[in-house]
């Protein structure tokens, strides 16, 4: 049916002309071939990697659909299935299937979010999106944001305008204060930013995974002695490895009374702001400066989705903005390349507007509760007495037989990953204070109770 189309040169592009018969046909194959691989996951597992997998390079000619349709389903077939029930490792749950949707809309309108003249309606789309989020997080009208491509370039754009307001420019005292238990992103970002692991102070956590208002207290006036400039102090909303949240209403107080930069990242928890979910902290969040949230993490809107929030547009505006001197702009709205560091983009936001707007409130709410019933579920049932268990008021746990050394820990927690994997479940095996634990996510719609039960049945009998 499709054998004949890479000979003619008109499904290059899509046709301004006519009916667009043959890309259809095309699509339809690829919806086809993506729902078939939906609906065989339980065959194949989470991550049915072959090491024989081929990567074949692009050849003189071109190859025909049908060699490309083979070549998507093996493409597909040694891929990592986030619809698998089992598919418990990291922050990647399914996709929304308006947000499946929203990637093709985005991808066939191939605009540039660059600039407005190259995407006027997903311009003001973004707009408005990243002020809506922000007023529902408790900022004021002065509020607004960027999309970025993950928490990592959404927490950099924050640090970079947190600099940038602090007016230290490439100073080499600046100092940035994240948790212990923050995510790894935080080294990148200063290496970035042209500074090294020193600018980067680490405070300790207390026993349940939060940043320890004491140390950070001493640590801030170690800093005022040491003549070190902090330009930001980060809380996380939701720990990568348990889900803990940094005591936001505290931090925040220490913030306005030093007059520091709080940047919050909600890259897992934030998304909870928009929700009645009682989490503690999220009733102070609208105390910072900038809060990143990423809803590609847990409610499914598909990879990349990642925004970052600020109470003050001008504070982005400040720090990114150059011109963009072959560009047209027009009064009253900012190219949006002039808000953070990525130029061209596209038009992402789409899947984030089409998964929310079909979600509704009470979808995301739903899928948020789910996920913290999830992993209630898990905690109740696990055996106390066997595990050291570690998980904050998120989806997230980790946990570790009692009494492993070191060594040990990265022996049985490799051994668990193995075997549990032939059984098609998927943890993760995060190092943390020294030792491997294993990490389940709870995030992932389709797994069911009885599946929770699976899995505490081969966790239980095989140690
Ligand atoms: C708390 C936290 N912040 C930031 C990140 C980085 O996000 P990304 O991988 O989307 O860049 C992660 C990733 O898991 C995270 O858990």
């Amino acid at each position: 049916m499709t054998e004949d189309l890479i000979n003619n040169k008109d499904i290059y592009f899509p046709s301004y002309l006519g009916s667009n018969d043959k890309l259809i046909t095309l699509l339809n194959r690829a919806s086809q071939t993506l729902c078939d691989w939906f609906s065989n996951s339980n065959k194949n597992g989470p991550l049915p990697f072959d090491e024989n997998f081929k990567c074949i390079m692009p050849e003189k000619d071109g190859n025909s659909a049908e060699d490309l349709f083979s070549e998507i389903e093996s493409l597909l077939n040694n891929s990592f299935n986030p619809v698998h029930p089992g598919s418990l490792a990291h922050l990647d749950p399914p996709p929304l299937v308006f947000s499946i949707l929203g990637d093709l809309i985005a991808a066939g309108l191939n605009n540039n979010l660059l600039a407005y003249e190259l995407s006027p309606s997903v311009t003001l789309l973004e707009e408005s999106l990243c002020k809506w989020f922000a007023m529902k997080l408790g900022f004021k009208d002065s509020s607004g944001g960027i999309a970025a491509s993950g928490g990592t370039l959404s927490n950099l754009n924050a640090l970079i305008a947190a600099r940038n307001n602090a007016g230290l420019g490439s100073n080499p005292n600046s100092v940035l204060l994240v948790s212990e238990d923050a995510h790894s992103s935080f080294i990148k970002c200063i290496r970035i930013m042209g500074l090294n692991d020193t600018n980067l102070v680490k405070i300790k956590t207390d026993n349940q995974g939060r940043m320890d208002i004491n140390n950070l207290r001493k640590s801030l006036d170690k800093c005022l002695t040491e003549n070190k400039k902090i330009f930001a102090i980060v809380a996380t909303l939701g720990t990568t490895v348990r889900g803990a949240i940094d005591p936001i209403k505290e931090i925040s107080d220490i913030c306005k009374k030093r007059k520091i930069w709080l940047h919050i990242d909600g890259s897992i928890g934030g998304i909870f702001a928009v929700t009645s979910i009682p989490i503690e902290g999220l009733n102070n969040i609208c105390q910072a400066n900038s809060i990143t949230i990423n809803p590609q993490k847990i409610i499914g809107i598909t990879k990349t989705s990642s925004l970052l929030l600020v109470s003050d547009i001008n504070a982005l505006k400040n720090a990114f903005s150059t011109g963009l001197p072959y560009i047209s702009s027009i009064e009253d709205t900012t190219n949006r390349g002039e808000l953070g560091i990525q130029g061209s983009r596209p038009a992402e936001v789409i899947k984030l507007w089409l998964g929310l707007r079909f979600l509704g409130l009470d979808g995301i709410e739903d899928i948020l509760k789910s996920s913290i019933k999830r992993k209630e579920f898990f905690i109740e049932n696990i055996s106390k007495n066997k595990f050291e268990i570690y998980s904050g008021p998120l989806h997230i746990v980790s946990f570790l037989p009692k009494g492993l050394t070191t060594k040990d820990s990265d022996f049985w927690t490799q051994a668990k990953v193995n075997e549990l994997m032939k059984n098609n479940f998927m943890l993760s095996r995060p190092k943390f204070k020294g030792k491997y634990y294993l990490r389940v996510v709870m995030g992932n719609y389709n797994t069911k109770y009885s599946h929770i039960e699976e899995l505490l049945r081969f966790l239980e009998t095989y140690q």
